[in-house]
């Protein structure tokens, strides 16, 4: 259930990282010891706070709606970065500069669109929670968080967003190495909706030492023990979105030709969280959110591929 929030609705916070992705194209992923050849690679955008920021920024139609908190160097990425964040129409005032450089993701891309990445965290390791100005989380009624800035950092912002009465929407991508069943139970306790994908949905329930079965009933059981929506993201199978009321939608994505599928995640998070802001229920924002992920994974790069607005409108117009 949405909480009563006095302030001015339809605005999205989002908390967490900024990456500039080095993106290779390969034939296949090197595996363990092996050396493969690209024929060059591509300086982009990235980080999967920043994406969802942008998302978010593009499916609004609007300027101002969204604001981004996280850190970078005082590196020329870093500058970069906050450019391309500001000419999205992103309000990046809160974002902290700090003494490591801005991170990087080692990106390769094979002849599926399937992607393998590495990032180097810099300072995405340094961002504060409590360097944000209480004004954001009074503006905002949703906050966004992902899992590549210290997980103690997001659960102090989701505690703020709750204090200012709005909603946490939680992208448990990537899942950390070391997340420990209390990490997780902590975290769950502070989200108010939480997104997975299939592995992330298999990590949480293995955690938390959850019922097996389908993703399905996998989403269900996360969504009745701790008390939140569990949205499950499929790839070109679509959605499910799990109520704590034991309830649950498929929904289908759309049919695309993939050539990449870094940021779909993203941009569904991104667009999930302006729909939620602007009143839908989790399926209507989900149902969106499908077909702007489907439609991102049809060019290279994270951010390069998101849709606006009026493309969103267009698909969703022409589904069956
Ligand atoms: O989700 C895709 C993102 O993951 C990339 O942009 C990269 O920066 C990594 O953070």
């Amino acid at each position: 259930m949405p909480r009563p929030h006095s302030n001015d609705p339809g605005s999205v916070f989002v908390f967490g990282s900024v990456n500039i992705d080095l993106v290779c194209r390969v034939n296949s992923i090197a595996r363990p010891g092996e050396t493969v050849l690209s024929p060059r690679y591509e300086q982009l955008f990235g980080g999967k706070g920043a994406n969802q920021a942008v998302a978010a920024a593009r499916a609004s139609g609007e300027g101002g709606r969204v604001s981004f908190v996280g850190a970078v160097g005082s590196d020329d990425l870093g500058v970069a970065a906050t450019e391309q964040l500001k000419a999205e129409g992103i309000d990046t005032d809160g974002l902290q500069i700090v003494s490591e450089r801005t991170g990087c993701a080692f990106i390769s891309i094979d002849a599926r669109g399937e992607n393998a990445i590495t990032v180097a965290s810099g300072a995405n390791r340094l961002p504060e929670a409590a360097k944000i100005d209480p004004s954001v989380f009074d503006k905002a009624n949703i906050l966004v968080l992902q899992m590549e800035v210290p997980l103690g950092e997001s659960l102090a912002a989701a505690r703020l967003m709750h204090a200012a009465g709005g909603r946490v929407v939680v992208n448990l991508a990537p899942v950390p190495g070391d997340l420990s069943r209390d990490d997780l139970t902590g975290l769950v306790s502070e989200a108010d909706i939480l997104v997975v994908n299939e592995s992330e949905l298999e990590a949480a329930s293995a955690l938390s030492e959850g019922a097996g079965g389908t993703v399905a009933e996998k989403a269900a059981d996360l969504s009745r023990r701790f008390g939140l929506a569990v949205i499950a993201t499929l790839g070109a199978e679509g959605v499910i979105v799990s109520q704590m009321d034991g309830t649950a939608q498929t929904i289908p994505a759309l049919a695309v030709e993939v050539v990449d599928t870094t940021g779909a995640g993203d941009t569904f998070v991104g667009v999930l969280a302006v729909a939620l802001s602007s009143g839908l229920s989790e399926a209507e924002a989900a149902g969106r959110a499908a077909v702007a992920a489907s439609l991102s994974c049809r060019k290279v790069g994270a951010q390069t591929a998101m849709p606006r607005a009026e493309e969103i409108e267009a698909a969703l117009a022409g589904r069956p």
